[in-house]
């Protein structure tokens, strides 16, 4: 996919927060038992962020996207996150934290396995001693898809539909994903592309960054782990 820009636009980050996840009392509420300090990577508009500053956690951001803080600033708080522009698998704070996450399957925007093993290795730079790397991914379903590209159809309205169109390439992992839009006022495109990982992937990049898997659940609230989970919130300690 030429031309793809892993940092989001000002129009996506004008549409953002139109539609939430649902799960962010639940977030907040899993990452607040990990102490008083935390880091988020591509902390976005402050959907996370924000609760969580609210809940007593003195939050740091890292980002990309310049629109997508914009939007946080725009909140009440979003003036009182320390953010540092930058790529999450090299910038640094120069501060350690109790806590670093990296939520919402963003770990998949960085495109090659040495980025995102860069990503583990600077989240380990990031911990205080007892500290946690928590991050929250989806769990690849796509090989499983007869030859490896299909549409998933998301609305069908008398003058509007939705179509979610995917290829993916099992030899590089990389899915190529667009939300395509067509309504009567035009067509729009909203372009992702990712680069999936299994947990076991993951597990092996924590190893090189010097960390180890504490607690792999399948959802925010200690769900078990299991063979049909569809995705994942794994925690990371230091190995030694
Ligand atoms: C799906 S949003 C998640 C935002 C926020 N974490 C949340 O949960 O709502 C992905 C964010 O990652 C940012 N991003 C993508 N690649 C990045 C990178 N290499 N370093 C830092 N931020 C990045 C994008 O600009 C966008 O704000």
């Amino acid at each position: 996919m030429k031309g793809f820009n892993p940092s989001f636009s000002p129009e996506t980050a004008s549409t953002y927060d139109n539609a939430p996840r649902g799960d962010e009392d639940d977030t907040v509420r899993f990452l607040a038992g990990f102490g008083k300090s935390a880091l988020e990577f591509a902390v976005g508009t402050g959907r996370i962020a924000l609760p969580l500053a609210q809940a007593g956690v003195a939050v740091d951001g890292i980002e990309l996207s310049p629109h997508m803080v914009a939007r946080m600033r725009e909140k009440p708080g979003g003036d009182d996150i320390p953010v540092t522009m930058g790529d999450m698998s090299r910038t640094g704070t120069g501060r350690t934290y109790d806590l670093v996450y990296l939520v919402y399957n963003t770990i998949t925007n960085l495109l090659t396995q040495d980025d995102q093993v860069r990503c583990f290795e600077n989240a380990a730079r990031h911990l205080t001693r007892d500290g946690v790397f928590v991050i929250e991914c989806g769990v690849p379903s796509w090989a499983a898809r007869a030859r490896n590209q299909f549409i998933d159809v998301e609305a069908v309205e008398v003058d509007r539909v939705e179509l979610d169109v995917n290829r993916y390439d099992p030899v590089t992992q990389m899915l190529d994903e667009n939300h395509v839009r067509i309504g009567v006022d035009g067509i729009r495109f909203g372009a992702i592309r990712q680069r999936l990982s299994y947990p076991s992937e993951f597990d092996l990049m924590a190893r090189i960054a010097g960390l180890r898997l504490r607690a792999r659940h399948s959802g925010w609230n200690g769900e078990p782990f299991v063979a049909a989970s569809t995705r994942h919130v794994s925690v990371y300690e230091r190995a030694a």
